[in-house]
Parts: structure tokens; C-alpha cells; sequence
């Protein structure tokens, strides 16, 4: 059975992990600016969503979306330029903002040229609070807040056995991962846990045994990915490759 928090879809395939994904976005973005005049949505790295950002930049989302009241952040990034081939910054910006009328003023990367990533974590902390309204503890509230999942459960760049999980003052902070010997920037649980939506995308048999066990009610929270309690709703999109060891 599965964990009642979660709304789950479960997608035939690939495809129709992204239609419905992007189905999900364009409502949440229109619902968003209907009642607040604006959208401010987290994006996530990695390679899952990529397929979805491509289709929002394409001739049948781009035109339905109100780009100038859609403000951009990342959720998380890995500590190198922009222009580096690992930015989540640099993906997203090739594969949905460089093809979208959305104003330079709001896109919001992360910074990547400090000193040091825990002063970029720093700076970037100081424009949430400047850019976002407050959620009722005092974090910045997204809208939407995108997510994916590792094959070790960890979620953003909250990784397993790291310091970050145990964060609970700061919204952004810094993180080295000795299994990738390079450091990143992540929203923590404070700031995702205040998210209106958050969205996870899942494709692929590969994550099928973790996300089996993740999303099963009653199962021990092990993994980074099943700390987020968000206020609001949490959706799932899954394909059925990833969703083929749920009972
Ligand atoms: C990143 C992501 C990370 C990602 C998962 C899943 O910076 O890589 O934010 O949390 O969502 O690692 O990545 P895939 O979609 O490539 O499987």
C-alpha cells in the first residue's frame, strides 16, 4: 500500500511521464499567477527532467505560459561556473530558458563565484529572503519546488550520511559529497517542507527497488528523499519501468 502523503501517478512510459508532468507544471504556474499574480518555481537538476523542460520550451506549452510573471530559482547545484557542462543552471538554461520569453530578472541561479560554496549558499539565502514570501516558519515559500530522486534516495542535494540533513536554521547551505569529491548548494528540508507543491519525477527500472521501498506506507524512513513533509501537496510522477516493484 502506499504511503498516504504521497500523490503517485504512475505513467505507461516515458512520454507520458513527461505529458502529464508538464500538464501538472502548466496548471500549477497558471493557479499560481491567478492567485498571486506570480509563480515562483524551484527547478531541479539532473538528467530525468530535462525531456520535460524541452517540452515547455516547445510550440505547446511555451505560448500557454505567462513567462514575465514566472520567476525561475534552482533548487540545487553543483559548485562550478555556470557555463560548466555538470550546472544545473547551465542545463536548464539549454534546454528550456534560453528558448522561452521569460525576462533575464527572473531567472535566479544559484551563485558559483564566491570564495567559497558556503558563501554562495549565503548570498543566494539573502535573495530568497528578498524575492520570495515568507511560509509560516519564517522560510521562503516556493510555489513549486521540483525534485528528483537518486538511487540512494537522496533528493536535491541532500545526500545520505551528510551534514545538510541535520540543517534546520539556514534555507540554503552548502554540503561536500565525499562520493562525488565535489561540493553543492541545496535548498534543506526547512525550505522545501515550506513548498505549496512539490513535484518528483522518477523514470526507469533502475530506481525501482529504492522508490518501491520509499513509497510504501510504513516503511523506515531511511532515505534523505522521505524527510520532505511538505505543508502542501507532494505528486509523484512515475514511470511504469520505476514503478514495477510496487505491489
Ligand atoms: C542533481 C539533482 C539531483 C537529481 C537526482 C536524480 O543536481 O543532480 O538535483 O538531486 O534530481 O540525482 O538525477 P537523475 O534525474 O539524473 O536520475
Amino acid at each position: 500500500m502506499l504511503n498516504k502523503e504521497y500523490i503517485v501517478h504512475i505513467l505507461q512510459d516515458k512520454d507520458a511521464l513527461y505529458l502529464a508532468s508538464a500538464g501538472y507544471w502548466l496548471q500549477q504556474a497558471r493557479q499560481a499567477i491567478q492567485a498571486r499574480g506570480v509563480f515562483h518555481v524551484a527547478l531541479t537538476g539532473g538528467s530525468t527532467p530535462q525531456a520535460l523542460y524541452r517540452l515547455l520550451a516547445g510550440p505547446d506549452y511555451a505560448a500557454q505560459l505567462d513567462w514575465p510573471n514566472i520567476h525561475v530559482y534552482i533548487g540545487d547545484e553543483r559548485y562550478v561556473p555556470h557555463g560548466h557542462p555538470d550546472s544545473n543552471f547551465g542545463m536548464a538554461k539549454a534546454c528550456l530558458l534560453d528558448h522561452v520569453a521569460i525576462p533575464a530578472a527572473n531567472l535566479h541561479p544559484i551563485p558559483t563565484d564566491d570564495d567559497n560554496a558556503g558563501q554562495s549558499a549565503a548570498r543566494y539565502a539573502d535573495e530568497l529572503r528578498k524575492l520570495l514570501p515568507d511560509g509560516d516558519k519564517q522560510f521562503p515559500q516556493f510555489d513549486l519546488i521540483m525534485l528528483g530522486m537518486g538511487d540512494d534516495g537522496h533528493t536535491a542535494s541532500l545526500f545520505p550520511d551528510t551534514e545538510i540533513l541535520h540543517e534546520r536554521d539556514k534555507s540554503v547551505a552548502a554540503v561536500y559529497v565525499d562520493k562525488l569529491a565535489s561540493w553543492r548548494i541545496s535548498l534543506t528540508y526547512p525550505s522545501l517542507n515550506q513548498a505549496r507543491q512539490i513535484m518528483l519525477m522518477v523514470s526507469g527500472d533502475g530506481k525501482a527497488d529504492i522508490l518501491a521501498q520509499v513509497l510504501t506506507a510504513g516503511s523506515e524512513r531511511l532515505y534523505p528523499v522521505q524527510q520532505v513533509h511538505n505543508a502542501g501537496e507532494m505528486h509523484w510522477f512515475i514511470d511504469q519501468a520505476a514503478a514495477s516493484r510496487l505491489a
